[in-house]
């Protein structure tokens, strides 16, 4: 497995497999790696002759009074992970590298970006498309694997792709749960045994939206007001937001008659926790 932290040697490395026919698999990651990353890489493995994980924990995605500082950052577990599923490249680059002095150009993906999450860390979603055009330039994937479990994030990237006629396809993979429902995050981290326990609400939270909406409840409202209740019920749980969305456009759905996504963020304590559910309509 290959270390590479310049990002004009694994552009050019990259470059020299791609004109040997190699087909490339990327999965950009933060770090701090668990099983929804393990699922993103095995895949990806089995799909590429070559396989690409970045690790870089991108400041301008993080808000003035977010985590950045304090986000895990465990780079020996992470490279012992990423060895276990044979990787072939590691890019693991500096911030200097992806902003140099002078750096001055951002992408951004209007309306998508100012919806769900975006509305409570604004300048998120830019950073994040920021940097996953970034490396896309950098490393040139035929494939781009991503998880449901940031679901705007994945819609808002499959936008940009679209938009910017970036040539790769997106793969986006279920997201991964602990046996009890509760979402694997690197954030997770920041929980205490207590708010473990409490986190495990957003799962039922979903789950019970999904049963309403399986027995024929079409009410978004009422279904909403619902699991607001639920998870009220919890000391340590604060809600962000609570929505039902369509799958493109992420806006809100009254009368849940298709296909639709139940996402919400809660925090636990001072961690925020985001997850969500697709519902099929009949
Ligand atoms: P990070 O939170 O490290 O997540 C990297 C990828 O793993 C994302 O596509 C995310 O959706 C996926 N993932 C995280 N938890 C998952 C789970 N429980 N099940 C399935 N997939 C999961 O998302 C980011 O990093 C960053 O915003 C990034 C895209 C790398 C840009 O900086």
């Amino acid at each position: 497995m290959k270390v590479i932290r310049v990002p004009e040697k694994i552009t050019k490395l990259l470059k020299a497999a791609r004109n040997k026919g190699r087909h490339i698999g990327f999965v950009p990651t933060m770090g701090a790696l668990h099983q929804g990353h393990s699922s993103l890489i095995t895949q990806a493995k089995k799909e590429n002759d070559l396989v690409v994980v970045s690790i870089f924990v991108n400041p301008v995605q993080f808000g003035p009074r977010e985590d950045l500082n304090s986000y895990p950052r465990p780079l020996k577990n992470d490279l012992w992970l990423c060895r276990k599923h044979k990787v072939d490249i590691v890019f693991l680059p500096e911030s200097k590298n992806m902003y140099p002095e002078g750096f001055t150009t951002f992408v951004s993906v209007e309306k998508l970006s100012n919806l769900l999450c975006g509305a409570t860390r604004p300048g998120h979603f830019r950073g994040v498309t920021t940097v996953v055009a970034k490396l896309l330039n950098i490393v040139g994937p035929d494939v781009l694997y991503l998880g449901q479990k940031d679901a705007q994030q994945a819609v808002i990237i499959k936008r940009m792709v679209s938009d910017l006629n970036f040539p790769v396809k997106v793969r986006v993979l279920p997201t991964v749960r602990q046996k009890d429902g509760l979402a694997l995050s690197s954030r997770n981290a920041y929980l205490n045994a207590a708010q473990k326990l409490d986190a495990l609400v957003l799962f039922k939270a979903l789950s019970l939206a999904k049963i309403l909406i399986n027995h024929g409840q079409q009410d978004a409202t009422r279904i909403i007001s619902r699991i607001k209740e639920l998870i009220n019920k919890k000391k340590q749980a604060c809600i962000d937001y609570i929505a039902i969305v369509d799958l493109e456009k992420l806006q809100g759905i009254k009368k849940i008659d298709r296909d639709c996504m139940i996402c919400l963020a809660v925090k636990i304590g001072k961690t925020r926790l985001i997850d969500n559910l697709v519902v099929k309509y009949g």
